[in-house]
């Protein structure tokens, strides 16, 4: 924990220094990515020693989800970031690759950063978190275990679709969009085993807002992997590309699906950590409700302004002159951006209530006997 902050110490400091190697997601130069290995391989390892102390002779899928994201991020970071110092002791370096090597490196990178970084262990704390507060068995594990190697296996592939229309030769590029259009198939199985894990206790929607919570999460889940596939086919990226649309699609991962299951997860955490109950639902549900707001201000107003955006780039007059200067595409997204601003501020404003809420619980919650859920304590079945 204190190494992994002493990097980001490290990344941040390099930026204001003006230390990077330019690549994206992968700024910090060869001496913070050197850090960084030393410290993620001590993250594995404490995760793998776990894991050969358990009790538990079974190990539960939401572990292989785990050591998936663990093992696939030391991997692209490793090859990522092999760079040349160009001097001795210096601080700048350049990557082995060049040119379009580089690229699809970088994007190989890029992509799986998404897979394993934003989406494998958060499928773990799908897998754990959605069946203990729901008190339900996991839908089908066997989903769940073909979930896991087809997400594992198609993700690697699919990370040329960022590099559409480019130096890339057309073959690669096309598997990358082939790849991404199977990797929907993988990732509603996923939604469904998470959803379906509800069945016989969806009444607790009503009553749960953490698990309500959650839920949507993986309905924004399964939003994001529907939009991705698309965005990745050629004829559709023509148009997203470099637009605000890849914005909006971030954030409903970034925001609907990472964030709120982590919200998830830390209002069942506090509780259990505590043994106290969470201090109240009832702010759970405002934060649930305006900060799903700013979600919906904040995906929309992206979709309007990317759509516009690429359609003013690419709109000629009759002549065959570009319709629209920069700058006049540039002043159209303006009131989008103030939409974007507000569905922030919203959703910063929900995030301060669970921080106010989590803080109450564990200064003046009550303790819990049976339940620690916040709710009457559920009864045995
Ligand atoms: C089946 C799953 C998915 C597919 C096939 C997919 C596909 C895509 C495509 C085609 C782009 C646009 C590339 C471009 O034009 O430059 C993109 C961008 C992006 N996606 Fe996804 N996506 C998926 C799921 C997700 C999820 C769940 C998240 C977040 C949790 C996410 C985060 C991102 C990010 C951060 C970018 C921007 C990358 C950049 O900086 O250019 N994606 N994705
Ligand atoms: C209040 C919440 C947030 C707001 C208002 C916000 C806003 C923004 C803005 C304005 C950008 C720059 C977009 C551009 O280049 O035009 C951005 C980029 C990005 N944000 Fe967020 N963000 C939020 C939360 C998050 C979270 C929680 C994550 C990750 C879990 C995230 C991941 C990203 C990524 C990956 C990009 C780069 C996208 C790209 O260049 O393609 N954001 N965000």
């Amino acid at each position: 924990m204190i190494g992994y902050n002493v990097f980001i110490l490290i990344a941040g400091t390099g930026y204001l220094l003006g230390a990077t190697q330019s690549k994206e997601y992968a700024e910090p130069e060869w001496y913070a990515d050197l850090w960084l290995t030393v410290v993620w391989v001590a993250y594995l390892l404490v995760f793998l020693a776990t894991v050969w102390r358990r009790k538990e002779p079974h190990l539960y899928v939401a572990n292989w989800f785990y050591l998936a994201f663990i093992v696939t991020i030391a991997m692209l970071h490793i090859v990522n970031n092999l760079a040349m110092p160009v001097t001795p002791f210096g601080i700048k370096s350049y990557p082995i690759f060049s040119g379009v090597q580089d690229a699809l490196v970088q994007w190989w990178y890029g992509h799986n950063a998404v897979g394993f970084f934003l989406t494998a262990g958060f499928l773990a704390i799908m897998y754990y978190f959605i069946p203990k507060r729901a008190n339900r068995p996991v839908y089908s594990y066997r989903l769940s275990i073909v979930h896991f190697w087809a997400l594992i296996f198609i993700y690697i592939w699919a990370g040329p679709h960022h590099l559409h229309y480019t130096a890339l030769p057309e073959w690669a590029s096309t598997l990358g969009m082939t790849f991404s259009i199977i990797l929907w198939m993988p990732s509603w199985g996923g939604m469904i085993n998470g959803l379906m894990t509800l069945s016989g206790a969806w009444d607790k929607l009503r009553t749960d807002p953490v698990l309500r919570m959650m839920v949507v999460s993986v309905a924004f889940y399964g939003m994001s992997t529907f939009e991705g596939p698309l965005m990745s086919v050629k004829a559709v990226n023509s148009l997203s590309h470099y637009t605000d649309w890849t914005i909006g699609h971030v954030h409903s991962g970034a925001l609907g699906w990472v964030a709120y299951i982590s919200f998830g997860a830390l209002y069942c955490l506090f509780p259990w950590l505590w043994k106290k109950k969470l201090y109240s639902l009832k702010l759970v549900d405002w934060h649930f409700w305006i900060s799903t707001l700013g979600i919906v201000l904040y995906i929309t107003s992206m979709w309007v302004s990317g759509i516009m955006q690429g359609l003013m780039w690419r709109a000629y007059t009759e002549l065959g002159f570009l319709e629209y200067s920069f700058i006049e595409t540039v002043e159209a997204m303006h009131p989008y951006y103030i939409i974007r601003a507000l569905g922030g501020v919203l959703f910063l404003a929900g995030s301060l209530i669970m921080v106010f809420n989590l803080w109450m619980t564990v200064a003046r919650g009550e303790e819990a006997q049976t339940s620690t859920t916040g709710l009457a304590a559920i009864p045995a079945e």
